[in-house]
């Protein structure tokens, strides 16, 4: 099967700086949930910044269904197919009420007054921000601003849905509610990339993910075996999910669970 989204041999310096990407190389296909997991400064942004050619590699490439970001006249095609949300809800927002936001990227789509307003409702209800249209966005709390900046982004329907950092500052319900979202989306066959060290959300969500620190890929694999691999965690300033951590301090426990829902037939089994 050919991959929907490359990274091949890529290099990248912030100007003035010793920090960026060095040799970085990730495959991503069509329907998958791939995570970016890595410490605080491990390039994390810097990557999913590559995705949709915001940053240009300096060496190697990042391509796309087939385009590669360094073609300008084909970025705006990429960025029809990669829709990013940033990790500072502060850099995306750009519109005065919520409702302009969502709308937003919705123009030039060709669809008539009544069906934008239909997909700007459908993704405030998705974020649980139901009848904050007229919202001022500037006044929202920093949560709110959040879901508002994936909403806009869920509006355009893009191939790739690439969030960083989705779960900070979220409220318990508020990740559950991402979690649904995310998990539907990728039910209907949407490809999930998502940068967390939030180690619980990345075992509940990921089919594989890419260990990252110092611009270095560390390590890729399934979450059962990278989330499990306690040492290498820590030495990437990293712990593994909440239930990992408890079974590992019981005697005799050789197969991790990463998933709460795992750990819970687990022990139904043994009580
Ligand atoms: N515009 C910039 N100019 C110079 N250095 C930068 C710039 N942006 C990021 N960096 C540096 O590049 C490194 C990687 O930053 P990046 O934001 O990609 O990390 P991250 O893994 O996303 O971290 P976090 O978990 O804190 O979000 C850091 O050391 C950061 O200080
Ligand atoms: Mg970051």
């Amino acid at each position: 099967m050919k991959p929907l989204l490359t990274v091949n041999n890529l290099f990248f310096k912030y100007p003035k700086t010793d920090k960026g990407l060095f040799d970085v190389n990730m495959t991503v296909y069509k329907g998958e949930c791939v995570g970016v997991i890595g410490p605080n400064g491990a390039g994390k942004s810097t990557l999913l910044l590559h995705l949709n050619g915001l940053l240009k590699p300096l060496k190697g490439s990042v391509i796309v269904d087939g385009f590669n970001t360094l073609n300008e006249k084909d970025v705006f095609k990429i960025r029809r197919i990669v829709g990013l949300v940033f990790q500072d809800p502060n850099d995306q927002i750009l519109k005065n009420t919520v409702e302009e936001e969502v709308a937003y990227g919705l123009l030039h789509t060709g669809l008539s007054e009544e069906e934008i307003l239909k997909k700007i409702s459908e993704a405030l209800n998705a974020v649980g921000l139901k009848d904050y249209n007229e919202r001022v966005t500037f006044q929202l709390s920093y949560g709110e601003k959040k879901k508002l900046s994936i909403a806009s982004i869920l509006v355009t329907d893009p191939e790739i849905l690439v969030l960083d950092e989705p779960t900070s500052n979220l409220d318990p319900a508020g990740v559950e509610e991402l979690v649904n979202i995310i998990k539907h989306l990728h039910e209907r066959g949407k490809t999930i990339i998502i940068a967390t060290h939030d180690m619980d959300f990345a075992a509940e969500m990921f089919d594989r993910c890419y260990l990252l620190d110092e611009g270095r890929i560390i390590c890729e694999g399934g979450v059962e075996t990278v989330l499990t691999n306690i040492p290498l965690l820590r030495e990437h300033r990293l712990k593994p999910p909440t239930v990992t951590q408890l079974f590992a301090n019981l005697p005799d426990c050789k197969n991790l669970p990463v998933r709460l829902k795992e750990a819970i037939e687990f022990l139904k089994t043994r009580l």
